[in-house]
């Protein structure tokens, strides 16, 4: 083969392949189903959305209707893990979006993409664990935190909550984002009265994972790592962007004698909108029994 035909070839796959990373897999939402066993035995099953990382934009119409659309999946409780926006205006968009899970109870943290609108970075730079975070425009945060809250959803930004989901009575941990850090995680005992003890937070980082396990939460939830967004067939994710080894990057893992599900989340950042062997996804956690 002439080295001219093979450097076309080579150019070419490159193009096809970016072009579906950003055009296909990019939209292509998907939803996991997750058994996690982890209520006490005898107990009903208890199932939970987890939804993360939407990154939305007003013009993401065809993600706002497929998030509306979970509803119809009628879980016990949704829980949100935050980087809800990617644009300053995209806050109605979400609130929309949301609307019919509002009917459940939910409960959120926030990420710095709540926070801080996006800014042009170097998608290399994510494969850096010493890069520095660059704030971007603030966002509408108060307005975004204004609609969740009056929708009865409960706020575990370095907070702590009891709220009744399934006919359970569900203690929640959270903490503000650990990636720009933001957290403030108090241990304290568990809640006696609580059927299930929940840890929240956007970055699954190790400094805040261990606490909140320590203290006997039994699943923790947490988004961020984007699956890795762009990982390589049959070795996975080639980061995580936080603390959390690679191997964690998405799913269901055990962590500390508990367990811990982090979301590849439903979005991109806007300046790098791609994502291959890792679509763009929501999970539907159905909790279950022990073994005993
Ligand atoms: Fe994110």
């Amino acid at each position: 083969m002439r080295l001219t035909t093979l450097a076309a070839g080579t150019v070419g796959l490159g193009l096809g392949v970016a072009a579906y990373a950003s055009l296909v897999e990019r939209n292509w939402y998907r939803l996991r189903r997750v058994v996690v066993p982890v209520l006490d035995p005898g107990t009903a099953p208890l199932r939970v959305l987890h939804l993360s990382d939407l990154h939305m934009t007003p013009s993401q119409a065809r993600k706002q209707r497929w998030v509306s659309a979970l509803a119809s999946l009628e879980p016990d409780l949704v829980v949100v893990t935050g980087d809800n926006l990617a644009h300053v205006c995209a806050v109605p968009a979400v609130l929309r979006a949301f609307e019919p899970l509002f009917a459940y109870p939910g409960a959120f943290v926030f990420g710095s993409n709540d926070y801080f609108g996006p800014v042009l970075k170097n998608p290399l730079g994510y494969l850096r664990r010493d890069r520095e975070h660059i704030e971007g425009p603030p966002l509408p945060t108060h307005d975004l935190r204004a609609g969740l809250l009056s929708a009865g959803w409960l706020e575990l930004n370095n907070a702590r909550g009891v709220l009744k989901a399934g006919g359970r009575v569900i203690e929640l941990a959270g903490v503000d984002d650990p990636h720009i850090g933001r957290d403030r995680y108090v241990s304290a005992p568990l809640d006696p009265l609580a059927d299930l003890h929940l840890g929240v937070t956007h970055s699954p980082e190790p400094r805040v994972l261990g606490p909140m396990t320590g203290d006997g939460l039994s699943l923790v939830l947490a988004g961020h790592t984007h699956g890795g967004q762009v990982c390589v067939p049959f070795y996975g994710a080639l980061t995580t962007n936080c603390e959390l080894p690679r191997r964690m990057a998405r799913g269901l893992h055990r962590y500390g004698g508990a367990w811990l599900h982090v979301s590849a989340g439903l979005g991109t950042h806007p300046t790098a909108p791609a994502r291959f062997a890792c679509p763009p996804e929501a999970t539907i956690l159905t909790l279950v029994p022990r073994e005993r």
